[in-house]
Protein backbone atom coordinates (compact mmCIF):
# COMPACT_ATOMS: atom_id res chain seq x y z
CA UNK A 1 0.00 0.00 0.00
CA UNK A 2 1.34 3.45 -1.00
CA UNK A 3 1.15 6.37 1.80
CA UNK A 4 0.72 9.84 0.71
CA UNK A 5 3.42 12.08 0.79
CA UNK A 6 4.15 16.34 0.90
CA UNK A 7 7.89 16.54 -0.94
CA UNK A 8 9.19 19.30 -0.40
CA UNK A 9 12.84 20.61 -2.15
CA UNK A 10 15.42 22.84 -0.78
CA UNK A 11 14.29 22.10 2.72
CA UNK A 12 17.48 22.38 4.08
CA UNK A 13 17.24 26.32 5.14
CA UNK A 14 15.49 29.39 3.93
CA UNK A 15 11.90 29.44 2.19
CA UNK A 16 11.95 25.51 1.88
CA UNK A 17 12.93 25.08 5.59
CA UNK A 18 9.67 27.41 6.53
CA UNK A 19 7.30 26.05 4.01
CA UNK A 20 8.28 22.21 5.96
CA UNK A 21 7.41 23.60 9.67
CA UNK A 22 3.71 24.73 7.96
CA UNK A 23 2.97 22.03 6.05
CA UNK A 24 4.17 19.37 8.60
CA UNK A 25 0.99 19.76 11.18
CA UNK A 26 -1.11 18.44 7.79
CA UNK A 27 -0.17 14.92 9.23
CA UNK A 28 0.90 13.83 6.26
CA UNK A 29 3.92 12.28 5.32
CA UNK A 30 6.94 14.47 4.24
CA UNK A 31 10.01 14.01 2.02
CA UNK A 32 12.50 16.44 2.64
CA UNK A 33 14.89 17.26 -0.40
CA UNK A 34 18.38 18.64 -0.68
CA UNK A 35 22.19 18.15 -0.60
CA UNK A 36 22.73 18.85 2.96
CA UNK A 37 21.76 16.10 4.88
CA UNK A 38 23.07 17.39 8.56
CA UNK A 39 20.30 19.94 7.98
CA UNK A 40 17.91 17.55 6.54
CA UNK A 41 18.08 14.98 9.30
CA UNK A 42 18.12 17.50 12.03
CA UNK A 43 14.89 19.38 10.35
CA UNK A 44 13.46 15.88 10.00
CA UNK A 45 14.49 15.05 13.59
CA UNK A 46 12.81 18.10 14.71
CA UNK A 47 9.55 17.54 12.82
CA UNK A 48 9.20 14.39 13.61
CA UNK A 49 9.10 14.89 17.92
CA UNK A 50 6.75 17.26 17.13
CA UNK A 51 4.23 16.53 15.24
CA UNK A 52 4.52 11.93 14.89
CA UNK A 53 4.84 11.94 11.14
CA UNK A 54 7.00 10.43 9.28
CA UNK A 55 9.54 12.49 8.24
CA UNK A 56 12.23 11.30 5.10
CA UNK A 57 15.20 12.91 4.01
CA UNK A 58 16.39 12.15 0.20
CA UNK A 59 19.74 13.62 -0.42
CA UNK A 60 19.80 14.64 -4.01
CA UNK A 61 21.97 16.88 -6.14
CA UNK A 62 19.10 18.21 -8.54
CA UNK A 63 20.94 19.91 -10.89
CA UNK A 64 22.33 16.90 -11.60
CA UNK A 65 20.43 14.83 -15.46
CA UNK A 66 18.13 12.82 -14.41
CA UNK A 67 18.26 13.78 -10.58
CA UNK A 68 13.97 14.01 -11.03
CA UNK A 69 14.07 10.24 -12.08
CA UNK A 70 16.49 9.17 -9.55
CA UNK A 71 14.33 11.36 -6.63
CA UNK A 72 10.86 10.30 -7.56
CA UNK A 73 12.57 6.00 -7.90
CA UNK A 74 13.55 6.61 -4.52
CA UNK A 75 10.36 7.98 -3.21
CA UNK A 76 8.39 5.17 -4.98
CA UNK A 77 11.17 2.85 -3.23
CA UNK A 78 9.80 3.93 -0.03
CA UNK A 79 6.20 3.24 -0.82
CA UNK A 80 5.46 6.74 -0.70
CA UNK A 81 3.12 9.19 -3.75
CA UNK A 82 3.39 12.44 -3.79
CA UNK A 83 0.16 14.28 -3.15
CA UNK A 84 1.61 17.80 -3.12
CA UNK A 85 4.79 19.06 -4.40
CA UNK A 86 6.79 21.96 -3.79
CA UNK A 87 9.26 22.52 -6.54
CA UNK A 88 11.43 25.16 -4.32
CA UNK A 89 15.43 24.57 -4.81
CA UNK A 90 16.47 26.90 -6.96
CA UNK A 91 19.62 29.51 -6.87
CA UNK A 92 20.48 32.67 -8.43
CA UNK A 93 23.85 34.03 -9.93
CA UNK A 94 24.24 37.60 -10.21
CA UNK A 95 26.73 38.68 -12.78
CA UNK A 96 27.38 40.67 -15.98
CA UNK A 97 26.46 37.68 -18.06
CA UNK A 98 29.34 37.04 -20.34
CA UNK A 99 31.32 36.65 -17.11
CA UNK A 100 29.08 34.39 -15.24
CA UNK A 101 30.53 30.77 -14.89
CA UNK A 102 29.18 28.77 -17.63
CA UNK A 103 28.85 25.14 -15.09
CA UNK A 104 26.92 27.05 -12.70
CA UNK A 105 24.14 29.15 -15.04
CA UNK A 106 23.90 25.42 -16.60
CA UNK A 107 23.38 24.11 -13.26
CA UNK A 108 20.88 26.78 -12.60
CA UNK A 109 19.30 26.49 -15.42
CA UNK A 110 18.62 22.75 -14.83
CA UNK A 111 17.78 23.50 -11.01
CA UNK A 112 15.31 26.07 -12.04
CA UNK A 113 13.53 24.85 -14.67
CA UNK A 114 14.40 21.26 -15.98
CA UNK A 115 14.04 19.43 -12.75
CA UNK A 116 10.73 21.43 -11.63
CA UNK A 117 9.36 20.77 -14.94
CA UNK A 118 10.54 17.05 -14.84
CA UNK A 119 9.01 16.37 -10.91
CA UNK A 120 5.87 18.05 -12.09
CA UNK A 121 5.59 15.87 -15.18
CA UNK A 122 6.15 12.54 -12.94
CA UNK A 123 4.03 13.82 -10.01
CA UNK A 124 1.26 14.48 -12.19
CA UNK A 125 -0.25 10.85 -13.26
CA UNK A 126 -1.01 9.56 -9.89
CA UNK A 127 -2.60 12.90 -8.78
CA UNK A 128 -4.93 12.90 -11.99
CA UNK A 129 -5.84 9.47 -11.22
CA UNK A 130 -6.73 10.39 -7.43
CA UNK A 131 -8.13 13.36 -8.68
CA UNK A 132 -6.40 15.14 -5.70
CA UNK A 133 -2.92 17.04 -5.45
CA UNK A 134 -0.87 20.25 -5.11
CA UNK A 135 1.78 21.39 -6.73
CA UNK A 136 4.20 24.63 -5.93
CA UNK A 137 6.52 25.97 -7.95
CA UNK A 138 8.80 29.15 -6.42
CA UNK A 139 9.15 31.71 -8.88
CA UNK A 140 10.13 35.52 -7.68
CA UNK A 141 9.59 39.09 -8.42
CA UNK A 142 12.12 39.02 -11.00
CA UNK A 143 9.55 36.93 -12.93
CA UNK A 144 7.88 39.85 -13.88
CA UNK A 145 10.39 42.21 -16.16
CA UNK A 146 14.01 41.46 -17.78
CA UNK A 147 16.51 41.84 -15.11
CA UNK A 148 20.01 42.85 -16.55
CA UNK A 149 23.12 41.34 -13.94
CA UNK A 150 20.56 38.50 -12.94
CA UNK A 151 19.52 37.85 -16.14
CA UNK A 152 19.32 34.13 -16.22
CA UNK A 153 18.02 33.69 -13.19
CA UNK A 154 15.27 36.07 -14.00
CA UNK A 155 14.59 34.12 -16.99
CA UNK A 156 14.45 31.25 -15.55
CA UNK A 157 11.86 32.04 -12.65
CA UNK A 158 10.03 33.81 -15.98
CA UNK A 159 9.43 30.51 -17.24
CA UNK A 160 8.52 28.91 -13.93
CA UNK A 161 6.06 31.47 -13.67
CA UNK A 162 4.34 30.94 -17.57
CA UNK A 163 4.75 27.60 -17.01
CA UNK A 164 3.14 27.51 -13.59
CA UNK A 165 -0.06 29.62 -14.84
CA UNK A 166 -0.14 27.21 -17.90
CA UNK A 167 -0.56 24.21 -16.04
CA UNK A 168 -3.01 25.82 -13.34
CA UNK A 169 -5.46 26.65 -16.17
CA UNK A 170 -4.81 22.67 -17.88
CA UNK A 171 -5.92 21.52 -14.20
CA UNK A 172 -8.77 23.34 -13.48
CA UNK A 173 -11.36 21.68 -12.33
CA UNK A 174 -9.61 18.06 -12.04
CA UNK A 175 -8.63 18.70 -8.12
CA UNK A 176 -5.21 19.61 -8.53
CA UNK A 177 -3.87 22.99 -7.23
CA UNK A 178 -1.49 24.53 -9.21
CA UNK A 179 0.11 28.09 -7.50
CA UNK A 180 3.33 29.83 -8.37
CA UNK A 181 5.09 31.82 -5.63
CA UNK A 182 6.74 35.15 -6.43
CA UNK A 183 8.80 36.20 -3.32
CA UNK A 184 10.80 39.51 -3.26
CA UNK A 185 14.12 39.29 -1.16
CA UNK A 186 13.90 37.79 1.08
CA UNK A 187 16.52 37.21 4.27
CA UNK A 188 18.08 33.61 3.27
CA UNK A 189 21.41 31.77 2.30
CA UNK A 190 20.24 32.89 -1.28
CA UNK A 191 21.80 36.07 -1.02
CA UNK A 192 24.91 34.47 -0.63
CA UNK A 193 25.06 31.77 -3.12
CA UNK A 194 23.93 34.68 -5.63
CA UNK A 195 26.44 37.29 -4.60
CA UNK A 196 23.66 40.02 -3.99
CA UNK A 197 24.79 40.00 -0.09
CA UNK A 198 24.87 43.68 1.36
CA UNK A 199 23.31 44.96 -1.98
CA UNK A 200 19.78 47.50 -1.77
CA UNK A 201 17.73 44.15 -2.45
CA UNK A 202 19.01 42.33 0.30
CA UNK A 203 18.75 44.74 2.77
CA UNK A 204 15.24 44.73 1.67
CA UNK A 205 14.42 41.25 2.58
CA UNK A 206 11.19 39.67 4.10
CA UNK A 207 11.33 36.69 6.69
CA UNK A 208 11.05 33.65 4.55
CA UNK A 209 8.54 32.59 7.30
CA UNK A 210 5.96 35.18 6.17
CA UNK A 211 6.59 34.08 2.72
CA UNK A 212 6.20 30.51 3.32
CA UNK A 213 2.92 31.71 5.15
CA UNK A 214 1.46 33.54 2.49
CA UNK A 215 2.50 30.76 -0.02
CA UNK A 216 1.34 28.32 2.12
CA UNK A 217 -2.19 29.66 2.14
CA UNK A 218 -2.42 30.85 -1.16
CA UNK A 219 -1.94 27.41 -2.81
CA UNK A 220 -4.88 26.20 -0.31
CA UNK A 221 -7.03 28.96 -1.63
CA UNK A 222 -6.31 27.68 -5.30
CA UNK A 223 -4.76 31.01 -6.11
CA UNK A 224 -2.55 31.02 -9.35
CA UNK A 225 0.33 33.66 -8.56
CA UNK A 226 1.21 34.91 -5.34
CA UNK A 227 3.34 37.81 -5.48
CA UNK A 228 4.31 37.49 -1.48
CA UNK A 229 5.18 40.97 0.66
CA UNK A 230 3.14 44.07 0.65
CA UNK A 231 5.59 46.22 -0.86
CA UNK A 232 6.20 43.67 -4.34
CA UNK A 233 2.06 43.66 -4.75
CA UNK A 234 1.87 46.16 -7.56
CA UNK A 235 5.07 44.75 -9.51
CA UNK A 236 2.86 42.86 -11.99
CA UNK A 237 0.48 46.30 -12.49
CA UNK A 238 3.62 48.18 -12.68
CA UNK A 239 5.14 46.06 -15.18
CA UNK A 240 2.22 46.18 -17.24
CA UNK A 241 1.98 49.86 -16.80
CA UNK A 242 5.83 50.91 -17.51
CA UNK A 243 7.29 50.22 -21.03
CA UNK A 244 9.40 47.61 -20.63
CA UNK A 245 12.34 49.00 -22.04
CA UNK A 246 12.37 51.47 -18.94
CA UNK A 247 11.63 48.83 -16.43
CA UNK A 248 14.74 46.98 -17.97
CA UNK A 249 16.68 50.67 -17.24
CA UNK A 250 15.90 50.64 -13.90
CA UNK A 251 16.58 47.35 -13.08
CA UNK A 252 19.95 47.18 -14.41
CA UNK A 253 20.28 50.13 -11.97
CA UNK A 254 19.50 48.48 -9.20
CA UNK A 255 21.47 45.62 -10.06
CA UNK A 256 24.45 47.20 -11.60
CA UNK A 257 27.62 47.14 -9.52
N1 LIG B 1 15.76 34.64 -1.04
C1 LIG B 1 15.29 35.40 -1.99
O1 LIG B 1 15.52 36.63 -2.01
C2 LIG B 1 14.37 34.80 -3.03
C3 LIG B 1 13.52 35.67 -3.75
C4 LIG B 1 12.68 35.12 -4.72
C5 LIG B 1 12.68 33.77 -4.97
N2 LIG B 1 13.51 32.95 -4.26
C6 LIG B 1 13.49 31.51 -4.57
O2 LIG B 1 13.12 30.81 -3.40
C7 LIG B 1 13.59 29.46 -3.49
C8 LIG B 1 14.24 29.08 -2.18
O3 LIG B 1 15.40 29.86 -1.98
P1 LIG B 1 15.81 30.48 -0.56
O4 LIG B 1 15.66 31.95 -0.65
O5 LIG B 1 15.14 29.77 0.53
O6 LIG B 1 17.39 30.21 -0.61
P2 LIG B 1 18.31 29.21 0.24
O7 LIG B 1 18.20 29.49 1.68
O8 LIG B 1 19.65 29.30 -0.42
O9 LIG B 1 17.66 27.77 -0.03
C9 LIG B 1 17.81 27.09 -1.25
C10 LIG B 1 17.46 25.64 -1.04
O10 LIG B 1 17.64 24.95 -2.28
C11 LIG B 1 18.53 23.85 -2.06
N3 LIG B 1 19.34 23.62 -3.23
C12 LIG B 1 20.21 24.47 -3.83
N4 LIG B 1 20.84 23.87 -4.83
C13 LIG B 1 20.37 22.59 -4.88
C14 LIG B 1 20.66 21.47 -5.67
N5 LIG B 1 21.56 21.53 -6.66
N6 LIG B 1 19.99 20.32 -5.44
C15 LIG B 1 19.08 20.23 -4.44
N7 LIG B 1 18.77 21.27 -3.64
C16 LIG B 1 19.41 22.42 -3.86
C17 LIG B 1 19.38 24.27 -0.87
O11 LIG B 1 19.87 23.14 -0.16
P3 LIG B 1 21.34 22.51 -0.28
O12 LIG B 1 22.29 23.64 -0.44
O13 LIG B 1 21.44 21.76 1.00
O14 LIG B 1 21.27 21.61 -1.47
C18 LIG B 1 18.35 24.99 0.00
O15 LIG B 1 17.62 24.06 0.75
C19 LIG B 1 14.54 29.43 -4.70
O16 LIG B 1 13.86 28.84 -5.80
C20 LIG B 1 14.82 30.90 -4.97
O17 LIG B 1 15.13 31.12 -6.33
C21 LIG B 1 14.36 33.44 -3.30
Amino acid sequence: MTTLATVITGASGGIGEALARLFAPEQQALVLVARSKDKLDALAKELNSKHGIKVHVIVQDLQEIGAAANLMNEISNLKLSVDTLVNNAGFGVSAPFAKADAAKTSGMMQLNMVALTELTHMALPAMLERGHGRIMNIASVVAFQPCPYFAVYAASKAYVLSFTEALAEEMRGRGILVTAVCPGSTDTGFHSVANTKGSLVDKMAESPLMVAEEAYKALNNGKTVVVTGLLNKPLPLVNRLVPRKAMTWATSKLMGR
